[in-house]
């Protein structure tokens, strides 16, 4: 699904890595609900024919959505980008950030499930495809509705509260937050497992 409101200029630098020149802080964040979309649909495959899923494709679907979905993209909207918006007057309690707060640790549940899962393999290769399809299964419904909810409501509200100096202070703090809290080049690393993954369903 692409987005046309998102506006950033992408350039390829010279190690092969795509660079974005992103004007507000809303698009990095749809920027990166594309990527995780391409995920989800990989994980969509692997629930739907479960008996020619490879364990290894589970395995880096999971170690995707544990890096990328949750450290770099939900920690980013906890840590950086809500608490901007409750600065301008979106409220967290019984309003959208509060709910969205609560859906990535429903999600986190899911992923600890499926980790949990995954582990019994070799033990017990049944119980680990029922623990797998369920769980993935439910965090699939889970995070298509979340990032729905976000791009479509919460970051409507956002570009109407905040100011461009607002976005581009925002869009700075995600870039030293993925340097400092995941390390430099790991969110290439993780676009690079997404289209790798994206590409070996095609
Ligand atoms: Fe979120
Ligand atoms: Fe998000």
């Amino acid at each position: 699904m692409e987005n046309n409101s998102e506006t950033s200029n992408s350039e390829i630098t010279k190690n092969g890595q795509e660079c974005h020149h992103f004007q507000k802080a809303t698009d990095a964040l749809k920027h990166d609900h594309r990527v995780i979309e391409k995920v989800l649909a990989t994980l969509e495959q692997l629930t739907l024919d479960p008996e020619n899923a490879s364990m290894d494709r589970w395995e880096k679907a999971l170690d995707f959505i544990r890096n990328f979905a949750d450290k770099c993209h939900h920690l980013k909207e906890e840590k950086i980008f809500f608490p901007a918006l409750e600065q301008r007057g979106i409220p967290r309690d019984g309003g959208p950030i509060g709910m969205m707060l609560m859906e990535h640790e429903e999600g986190r549940g899911y992923v600890r499930l499926m980790a949990a899962a995954l582990a019994l393999a070799e033990e017990d290769p049944q119980a680990a495809e029922t623990g797998l399809v369920d769980n993935g299964r439910a965090y699939l419904r889970l995070l298509r509705q979340h990032i729905n909810k976000e791009d479509e409501v919460l970051f409507t509200m956002a570009d109407e509260a905040l100011t461009l100096e607002d976005q581009k202070e925002l869009l700075r703090e995600f870039w030293e937050h993925e340097v400092t809290e995941i390390g430099p080049g790991i969110h290439e690393k993780y676009l690079r497992i997404a289209q790798e993954l994206d590409g070996r369903m095609s």
